[in-house]
């Protein structure tokens, strides 16, 4: 059994990695705010993290704005870094995104590429996942991408995946020994973001209509056609969204 300090393990994802690792036989710490370990002032890192074998990191920045968020993840990073030092840690994995890299005009990703940067040259040995955008996320880009009662969005493509999946891959990563490499993960399907949040939107009874526009941004970024998908090299998990749909999706609100 390892010790496994999970950063942002009360969210999405990492309340999802916690329960699987603790099925395995794991001592899975979640480790937030909520549980007095705050990694924006280091209150509560040195201690949570004291005899840890691995820590993940799949905590989220409260604010996109772009300076929020770079000021979060190098903050955050430097400090869990640190504190893994110290207490001798010696497997630091992080959750990304696929094409981060690819996406300079957006602040969230630039970001995620410092952090990324940050435990590739900490020393310490790592594993880092790069998943594609979860299906729960189809909301936020809807959110982000609407102007006025439209919803505006070009026709990249996307190979969205289930949060349970993206779980289930990131556990796998923590539990194995360091790889010292990143590796992707992505869903089984590829199509255009529009028409992914159009089918989403449509289950979920929302009447924000989808267009189609080539000059249209994701979050800053304007898309190249393949620039959200994963290498040839990516494990593929089975949910499609329409599975996930009828299975894990929230319930219509309308
Ligand atoms: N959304 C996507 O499609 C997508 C795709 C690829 C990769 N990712 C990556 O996946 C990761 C996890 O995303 P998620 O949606 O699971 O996040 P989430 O549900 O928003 O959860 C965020 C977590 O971060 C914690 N947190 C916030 N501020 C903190 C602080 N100062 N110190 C320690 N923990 C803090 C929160 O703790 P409290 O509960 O205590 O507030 C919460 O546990 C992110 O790094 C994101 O970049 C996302």
């Amino acid at each position: 059994m390892s010790k496994i300090v999970v950063i942002g393990g009360t969210g999405l994802i990492g309340s999802k990695v916690v329960a699987k690792l603790t099925e395995h036989g794991h001592e899975a710490i979640p480790a937030s705010p909520n549980s007095g370990v705050n990694t924006l002032t280091g209150e509560g890192l040195a201690e949570v993290l004291a005899g840890a074998d691995t820590v993940l990191d799949v905590s989220n920045s409260p604010s996109f704005a772009d300076d929020d968020v770079m000021s979060f993840f190098t903050t955050a990073t430097t400090n869990i870094i640190d504190a893994a030092k110290a207490a001798g840690v010696g497997h630091y994995v992080a959750l990304s995104v696929v094409g981060a890299e690819l996406m300079v005009d957006s602040g969230y990703q630039r970001a995620k590429v410092a952090q990324e940067k940050l435990i590739k040259s900490s020393g310490i040995p790592y594993s880092i996942v790069h998943a594609t955008q979860f299906f729960e996320f189809v909301k936020s880009i809807a959110g982000a991408a609407t102007v006025g009662d439209e919803v505006r969005l070009s026709h990249a493509l996307i190979q969205p995946i289930a949060a349970e999946d993206v779980a289930t891959a990131v556990a796998r990563t923590t539990a194995g020994a360091p790889l010292n490499a990143t590796i992707e993960v992505a869903g089984p399907v590829e199509l255009g973001i529009d028409d992914l949040i159009r089918a989403g939107l449509a289950n979920a009874g929302d009447p924000r209509t989808v267009v189609t526009d080539p000059e249209a941004t994701y979050f800053g970024q304007k898309l190249d056609e393949r620039m959200l998908l994963p290498g040839e090299d990516a494990i593929i998990f089975n949910t499609t969204f329409e599975e996930w749909l009828t299975t894990a999706a929230p319930a219509p609100t309308k």
